[in-house]
């Protein structure tokens, strides 16, 4: 299956644009040999605090739920970080560096045309900071965060968001995602999915459901055009 004119392409942005592990050096400053798995702990943290938001009707918006998120990763660590050094490690998730293959993919995509826009949990200001920060920005036709629909992705009220938010029928959308959750989440909303499968040792959920592409790179989307 190839992606066809007048088909959209959303773009997850956390894990598949942007390297949420980027931190992992700042970390060691702090924390020294525990940088790893706390930055492990802090994403995984991040995920289920989104999805429990999402399932109890409890929105707060993204930045929030990091926040949160790396506080109980420091406490199960038995970590302690000051402050000043907690608001300097968020502020520093705004401008978190992008994949290698990004910026390149982005670019191809733009100058073929093919509609792209970001598609996060995050909030507008974070992901416009992020995109900006590493260059993106000028290759999307636009971001939407979920913030608006006050829940989270996989949220069937997200994808809907999604659609309603840039004019255009789920069949027609892609989501291009490196997360599962996030291609489940869409393929369940009637879109098709591009799984970014960035590691071989990384597991699609065995749901009975497959991606309707998969592939190890952004750099290979241009040949599904
Ligand atoms: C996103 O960017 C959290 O990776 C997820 O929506």
């Amino acid at each position: 299956m190839k992606i066809q004119s007048g088909d959209v392409l959303a773009f997850d942005v956390y894990g598949t644009l942007i390297d949420i592990h980027a931190l992992t050096p700042a970390l060691s400053m702090l924390v020294g040999s525990k940088a790893a798995q706390l930055s492990q702990i802090w994403r995984q943290k991040q995920l289920e605090y989104a999805f429990r938001r999402g399932l109890m009707g409890a929105f707060v918006p993204f930045s929030t739920v990091t926040g949160q998120a790396l506080d109980y990763a420091l406490k199960v660590t038995g970590e302690n970080i000051s402050a000043d050094e907690r608001d300097n490690l968020l502020e520093r998730y705004r401008t978190l560096d992008a994949f290698i293959d990004a910026r390149p993919a982005m670019q191809a995509l733009s100058a073929d045309g093919v509609e792209c826009h970001a598609f996060s949990n995050g909030d507008p200001e974070d992901i416009e900071s992020l995109l900006r920060s590493q260059g993106l920005w000028g290759a999307m036709h636009g971001a939407v965060s979920v913030l608006p629909a006050q829940t989270f992705k996989p949220a069937p009220a997200a994808y809907e968001h999604f659609c309603k938010t840039v004019d255009a029928k789920a069949d027609r959308c892609w989501i291009v995602s490196s997360n599962p959750f996030d291609v489940m989440g869409a393929m369940n909303a009637g879109w098709r999915s591009i799984w970014v499968q960035r590691n071989p040792e990384d597991v699609f959920d065995p749901w009975g459901v497959e991606p309707t592409l998969t592939i190890q790179s952004l750099s290979d989307l241009p040949e599904y055009l």
